[in-house]
């Protein structure tokens, strides 16, 4: 089956430099039928239509809190109405975007901002993938892609500091359970951890922060979203059939372990 008969689900992918529309155009681009899932319901029906006229695939946008039981609930039943009316194809992948950072030292925290950050980043993972998989599993074929962060693995820096690179790991620990125990259905379940990307994510650091940033990738500068993008999409893909469980690492050489 290609990929034409296909819808990926994307979670925050409405963010004009972020890594979810860079990411929802490039599955668009592969022929992939796309949803945009993003806080606000307009701006998503919008970058929905945007990618649909752009690349003539189907593409339908919705509103989404993904820390949200009813939210996510309300959204997979939405697209689950376009699929059974052929508005869209069968869902075939669900790449977990969404996410904010806890740019604040740990002394500075409160157990709100934890609960917050752990929320979207770690139970949104849970529920949207929740909520989609088994329309997968009964079609024997999908690709759960999630994001985590490098911050998940050597602590964070400004923007991934201690709720972050906690939620980030959780992720990581998520992806591989879900991984072994699905395995025998036909769908695959792996996480990335990009280092620095230029989004709006970084919005409000200094320019000292960013040099110091840059200074510690080996390739001299932060990922661009499409080299995020172009990984996801090929985790997505059936040439990545055999991967699963895995994490994988794009962070210009910051962190090689
Ligand atoms: N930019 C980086 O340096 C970097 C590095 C590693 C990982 N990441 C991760 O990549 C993902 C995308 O980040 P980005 O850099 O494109 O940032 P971004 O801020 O541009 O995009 C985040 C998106 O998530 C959406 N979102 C936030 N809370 C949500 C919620 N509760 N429900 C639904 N959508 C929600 C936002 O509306 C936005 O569209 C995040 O998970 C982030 O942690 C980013």
């Amino acid at each position: 089956m290609s990929s034409t008969q296909r819808t990926a689900i994307l979670t925050g992918a409405t963010s004009d430099r972020g890594i979810g529309l860079a990411t929802a155009r490039r599955f668009a681009r592969e022929g992939w039928g796309v949803v945009v899932l993003d806080l606000d319901g307009e701006k998503s029906a919008k970058v929905a239509q945007d990618i649909a006229n752009e690349f003539n695939v189907p593409a339908f946008g919705h509103q989404i809190d993904v820390a949200d039981e009813a939210s996510v609930s309300a959204a997979e039943k939405a697209v689950a109405a376009e699929v059974a009316t052929g508005h869209l194809p069968q869902v075939g992948a669900v790449a977990n975007i969404a996410g904010i950072t806890s740019p604040v030292p740990f002394l500075e925290t409160d157990l709100a901002l934890w609960n917050k950050v752990m929320a979207v980043n770690a139970t949104g993972t849970y529920l949207v993938t929740k909520a989609f998989l088994p329309a997968m599993i009964e079609a024997g074929w999908g690709r759960i892609v999630n994001m985590s962060s490098v911050s998940a693995q050597r602590g964070g820096g400004v923007f991934g500091r201690v709720p972050y690179s906690s939620a980030k790991a959780a992720i990581l620990g998520f992806t591989k359970a879900l991984a072994r125990e699905v395995a025998p259905t036909g769908v695959t379940v792996n996480a990335i951890t990009p280092g620095a990307v230029d989004t709006n994510i970084r919005v409000g650091s200094t320019d000292e922060q960013e040099a110091a940033i840059a200074r510690d990738i080996p390739v001299g500068r932060t990922a661009t979203t499409e080299e995020i993008a172009a990984v996801i999409t090929w985790l997505s893909s059936e040439d990545a059939s055999y991967l699963t469980g895995t994490t994988v690492d794009i962070n210009g050489g910051s962190h090689i372990h």
